[in-house]
């Protein structure tokens, strides 16, 4: 099924539980999305009350097309995700997707995905898209989740800041205790993480793919409410490219994360 661009399409909500604190897994029937979305791709959620009339981003966690069916996994960390955990099974909801560029798949047979917190969803998507040998790194403040989720397609190695699972600390210092090497590495997570990643990802000659988590107004395009650098073609100076529609999926050899 078709619909036309930028549409904000009314959605059933199929599905609507916690997965950890203030952590909820939702579940929509959206056959029209689902048919066309690329993993690392996102959607706009929008809130019925009037006041919040900007949209809510949140990355397309997992995709059935079969049953027309898209899985969505966010924090409440606001008065707009606070509103939207309210929204019980069998209400609708107003979707535009799926926006944005996604990962590109790389053909190689070793793939290393990383995520922190929020960042994690899309990486279930990834990973189910991916062929060849995969290994996960997840780094969360407190509680993990998805990861079972993530289990079926390889190896999963948590890390928490406050050491409840895994290993105590972060991401980053797994990946180096593990000497983490390429194929393509993708991550997705909040800005510092990404920065270390990267930073890794260039000592090591590994190439990456990184999903940036920008704060955004419209969503697809039609603003500059999200703008971030990337190294100007042929080296010298930068450039500015907007997050939901050039993004949220940059080479880690051009953005420049400040
Ligand atoms: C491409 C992309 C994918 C994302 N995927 C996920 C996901 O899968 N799961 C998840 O939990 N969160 C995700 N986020 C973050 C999520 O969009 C914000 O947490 C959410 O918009 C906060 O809304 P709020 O009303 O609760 O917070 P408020 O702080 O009240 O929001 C106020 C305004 O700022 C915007 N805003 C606030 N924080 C962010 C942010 N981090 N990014 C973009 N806009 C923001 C809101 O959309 C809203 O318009 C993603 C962000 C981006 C850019
Ligand atoms: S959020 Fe409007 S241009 Fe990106």
């Amino acid at each position: 099924m078709c619909h036309e661009k930028n549409a904000r399409i009314p959605c059933t909500i199929m599905k609507h539980k916690a997965l950890a604190e203030g952590v909820y897994e939702l579940v929509l029937e959206a056959p029209g999305i689902v048919g066309e979305a690329k993993a690392g791709q996102f959607v706009n959620l929008y809130c019925k009350t009037g006041g919040k009339l900007l949209p809510r981003p949140i990355s397309i966690c997992e995709t059935d097309r079969e049953e027309g069916l898209l899985r969505l996994v966010y924090a409440v960390v606001g008065s707009g995700t606070r509103e939207i955990s309210g929204y019980p099974e069998g209400d609708q909801i107003e979707v535009m997707g799926p926006l944005g560029n996604g990962y590109t798949l790389d053909q190689g047979a070793r793939h290393v995905l990383v995520g922190g917190g929020v960042g994690t969803p899309p990486l279930v998507e990834l990973a189910k898209r991916l062929s060849g040998e995969k290994v996960i790194y997840l780094g969360f403040r407190t509680q993990p989740y998805l990861v079972e989720s993530l289990r079926e397609y390889g190896p999963v190695h948590v890390a928490t800041d406050d050491g409840s699972q895994g290993h105590k600390g972060t991401v980053l210092e797994l990946m180096e205790e593990h000497q983490v090497t390429g194929g393509m590495l993708y991550a997705c997570g909040p800005t510092p993480m990404l920065r270390a990643v990267q930073a890794y990802a260039l000592a090591k000659g590994i190439p990456s793919q990184l999903s940036l988590e920008e704060r955004m107004g419209c969503g697809f395009g039609g603003c500059v409410g999200c703008v971030c650098k990337v190294r100007a073609e042929g080296g010298e100076g930068f450039a500015y490219k907007k997050v939901c529609k050039d993004g949220p999926v940059f080479d880690g050899k051009e953005v420049l994360l400040t």
